[in-house]
């Protein structure tokens, strides 16, 4: 796969995940409750996939590659994808807290864990819609042949550590046990 396909892949596992969460969520607002071993499997992958795997292999291979190309920082979508990646971390950092307050017997911060919840959903959904749609086809154009073959070995030896493939695997087991849990009523 190229770089570009590794990461409209990872989208593609990303918006399940959202799917799922979604789902979680509306089940909590509906019930006020939910298993919460799995909201903490969610904030998992939210850490280790997302931010730890598929930020990283953006903000430190990717982004860099295209502005090597020619793309400046400050006047490019990229300045902007790196804006929301922040946010995200910090609609994560928040849902952190609410659920650790939540499982000491806090249940008064059940709604802003729903509020930081859907934050997180929107911004990621649209964030991969954009990057999809917008980044990577400035990518695909910008970034000379060579150097996208460069970046193709920079994330195949990113991904080549053991720790990181247990992880990835973990991750796909996580997000099929989820999927039967949530999604399976309507498919
Ligand atoms: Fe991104
Ligand atoms: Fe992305």
């Amino acid at each position: 796969m190229t770089p570009l396909e590794t990461l409209k892949a990872e989208h593609g596992i990303i918006h399940v995940m959202m799917k799922i969460f979604s789902r979680m969520v509306y089940k909590l607002r509906e019930e006020q409750t939910i298993d919460w071993n799995h909201a903490e499997q969610v904030l998992d992958f939210l850490t280790g996939f997302i931010d730890e795997n598929h930020h990283v292999k953006e903000e430190m291979l990717l982004y860099p590659a295209m502005e090597k190309a020619g793309i400046s920082r400050d006047t490019s979508q990229i300045s902007i994808m790196m804006v929301e990646h922040h946010s995200t971390r910090l609609f994560l950092f928040a849902l952190q807290q609410a659920l650790q307050k939540i499982k000491a017997g806090n249940n008064e911060f059940i709604p802003l864990f729903i509020k930081h919840a859907n934050e997180y959903i929107d911004l990621k959904t649209h964030h991969t819609e954009k990057e999809n749609k917008i980044v990577f086809a400035y990518a695909e154009e910008s970034v000379p042949a060579d150097a996208m073959e460069e970046l193709k070995k920079e994330f195949q030896s990113f991904l080549q550590t053991e720790v990181r493939q247990g992880n990835m695997k973990r991750y796909q087991e996580m997000l099929q046990n989820l999927s039967g849990q949530y999604l399976k009523q309507s498919g």
